[in-house]
């Protein structure tokens, strides 16, 4: 076993394995917020002078409702803000991606899954701008769940979205591709196709407990189809100061992962679920916000990397 397969399956002991410090979770352990202790100075990003090829990451979780699509969106709004340009890619059927950018997806006749599946069609001839200038977004809407069962048959069915993405990639300086939540054959094709993967976590117990068979495929992907593929952060979301739960969970995540965890933690604001309704990133529709802030100062951690 590898030692991040190690450290994820630390993170996930129970309390009765000598797991959670102070016996049951909730129990009150520091008043010190864990998050706030590890924040330092972020260095400001260098200008670019020419752009690409991107860095690929993939916003990678099965676990459903963790933060992926908010972070891949506002992630990527604030490397723009940085200069960066940037394209995002919705690999998930549900198309919350599109949506969240104020595309209505389900009304659009090519999509990621004609890039896929189609010889003649490629990532140029489906990608859209966003509102957002230097943000392009490839949408995707129900027609990709039919993907995941006709690349079965596909000859390196794991390297298609690998494939279409060479095309475009000195257009920019990142892609990001928002996962859907699952380990099927699009997440693996994502995972072949990225350098790097951002796991974003619900500060939870519960949500601990998958991230030991998420680094299990991501090393296996790794062995075996991509083998640059790396761990570049796990990102703490939906994070409350005020709960204990969330602190410990948070303490745990970083005494099992250390400096792979970033020191900014995205807190848990209603702010978020409002900029899903007004379609766009929270960088545009409350730049002053706390939330914003979180996602350039993860955009500064990103470009240092
Ligand atoms: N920091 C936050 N604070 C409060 N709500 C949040 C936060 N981040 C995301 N949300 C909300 O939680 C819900 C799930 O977030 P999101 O869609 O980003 O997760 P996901 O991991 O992409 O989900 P899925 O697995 O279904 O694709 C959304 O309604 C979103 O607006
Ligand atoms: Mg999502």
């Amino acid at each position: 076993m590898s030692t991040r397969a190690e450290a994820a399956a630390s993170a996930v002991a129970l309390p009765s394995q000598g797991g959670f410090a102070g016996g049951e979770m909730g129990a009150p352990t520091s008043r010190v917020d864990p998050a706030r202790a590890r924040q330092r100075k972020l260095p400001d990003p260098k200008p670019l002078d020419r752009h690409g090829p991107a860095r690929i990451i993939a916003m990678c979780n099965q676990k459903g409702g963790v933060g992926k699509t908010t972070s891949t969106i506002n992630l990527g709004a604030a490397l723009v803000e940085q200069g960066r340009r940037v394209l995002l890619i919705d690999l998930d059927p549900q198309g919350a991606l599109s949506v969240g950018l104020g595309i209505p997806a389900q009304q659009l006749d090519r999509t990621i899954y004609n890039a896929l599946m189609e010889r003649n069609t490629t990532l140029a001839d489906v990608r859209l701008p966003t509102r957002v200038p230097g943000l392009d977004l490839v949408p995707s809407n129900i027609d990709l769940s039919a993907a995941e069962v006709q690349l079965v048959s596909e000859v390196a069915r794991e390297q298609t979205l690998m494939r279409v993405i060479a095309s475009v990639r000195n257009d920019y300086d990142y892609v990001l591709i928002d996962c859907q939540p699952s380990l099927g054959l699009l997440t693996v094709n994502a995972l072949t196709a990225a350098q790097g993967v951002i796991i974003p976590l619900e500060c939870e117990y519960f949500s601990l407990r998958g991230v030991a068979l998420l680094v299990d495929t991501i090393d296996k992907v790794k062995e075996r189809l991509n083998p640059s593929l790396a761990i570049d952060g796990i990102l703490a979301t939906m994070y409350d100061t005020r709960t204990v739960h969330c602190r410990e969970v948070f303490s745990r995540v970083v005494e099992a992962f250390g400096d792979t965890v970033y020191q900014t933690v995205i807190q848990r604001t209603v702010r978020f679920p409002e900029t899903t309704v007004a379609g766009q990133p929270i960088t545009t529709w409350a730049p002053t916000s706390g939330g914003a802030a979180a996602y350039r100062d993860l955009a500064k951690e990103v470009l240092a990397q």
